[in-house]
């Protein structure tokens, strides 16, 4: 099969198409092959060993000294299941399946094997660019949002860095459940985080988060140029703040209502993300596809950090 390898840390260009073998699914696991796959700020992030501040020597030991130990990256994929390992019986061959890979990666390949009960089923709804699109920054802002800040109808809620793959989910699901949204974004994409259901948006380039003099209940940054000071000045009494991206020393001070650290993916935030998706109540936004083949371009795009929303790979 063809897959892109990231054989050491680097620019794009360090990933090269190379063929192979297909993976083949043990206990518990099914083969699939994808048809559409997410590159993430976090898929260039490990290409590029670029880790928040702190994070540089326990990321190389987790993720590969030199290069990354799971040389395939990818982690948001949807596709369909050509092989079904032993035990498995909620799944069949021509199901069409999406999830998250988790830590064992390979999604940026023409087949992968994942956990059974890791898979969701992709509604007939949902097409395959919005399943791979929505996971990454869908299932974040979720469980920032809903789980951990436990955001309320009628609360305020500002969100930082509002057209990236966290940030367009965040905003849309903060409007969801119901809260009055502020969204931190420049001039151009203003019309598109409106649409996405924003109240009041403001562009970051007038007004740095440090200016704004509004309080809120709920503080979401994806961008991570918030200290955990200036962040806590833009709170309402019993207001939480939560650092999607944090450095190492945020990370070891988040406490009470400073909240940090990775969400986890689990197969039922994937299936509220795309029961909203098939109901027309979450829109996945895309910048850019490409197919696997020009997978450094994606990498490139993503590697720009103005991305708007979601770059999504396809194997053909
Ligand atoms: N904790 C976790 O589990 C978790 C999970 C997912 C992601 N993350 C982290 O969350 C961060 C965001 O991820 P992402 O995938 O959403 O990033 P992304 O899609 O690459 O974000 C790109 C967007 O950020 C906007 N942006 C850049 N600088 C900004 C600023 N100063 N103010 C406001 N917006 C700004 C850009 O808009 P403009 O062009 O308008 O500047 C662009 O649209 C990453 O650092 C990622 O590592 C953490």
């Amino acid at each position: 099969m063809r897959a892109a390898v990231v054989e050491r840390y680097g620019p794009p260009e360090v990933v090269r198409i190379m063929e192979l073998p297909r993976p083949t699914p043990r206990a518990g696991e099914v083969l699939v092959r994808v048809t559409a796959a997410a590159v993430t700020s976090a898929d260039a992030r490990i290409r590029a060993a670029r880790f928040p501040r702190g994070f540089g020597a326990m990321s190389r030991l987790i993720f590969g000294l030199r290069g990354p130990r799971q040389p395939v990256l990818g982690s948001a994929y949807s596709g369909v299941v050509t092989e079904v390992g032993s035990g498995v019986s909620r799944l069949a061959v021509g199901d069409a399946v999406c999830g998250m890979a988790g830590m064992k990666l390979g999604a940026h390949a023409e087949y992968l094997t994942v956990r059974a009960d890791a898979v969701s089923l992709r509604p007939s709804t949902v097409t395959d660019d919005d399943a791979a699109g929505v996971l990454f920054g869908g299932s974040t802002a979720l469980n920032y949002l809903r789980d951990r800040a436990r955001l309320r109808p009628g609360e305020t809620a500002l969100v930082n860095g509002a057209s990236g793959a966290v940030g367009t989910n965040a905003v849309q699901l903060a409007r969801h459940f119901g809260a009055e949204v502020t969204a931190l974004t420049s001039a151009p994409n203003a019309a598109l985080i409106g649409e996405l259901g924003a109240h009041r948006v403001i562009d970051y380039r007038q007004h740095a988060p440090e200016q704004i003099t509004d309080r809120y209940d709920v503080v979401l940054d994806a961008v991570g140029n918030l200290s955990i000071a200036a962040g806590r000045r833009l709170l309402n009494h019993g207001g939480r703040l939560l650092l999607v991206v944090a450095d190492l020393g945020q990370l070891l001070q988040a406490r009470g209502n400073v909240m940090a650290g990775p969400a986890p993916e689990t197969r039922e935030d994937t299936d509220f993300l795309l029961a909203l998706i098939g109901s027309s109540q979450l829109r996945v936004v895309h910048d850019s596809q490409f197919t696997l083949d020009d997978i450094a371009h994606a990498h490139r795009r993503v590697d720009t950090g103005r991305k708007v929303g979601n770059v999504i790979i396809r194997a053909r």
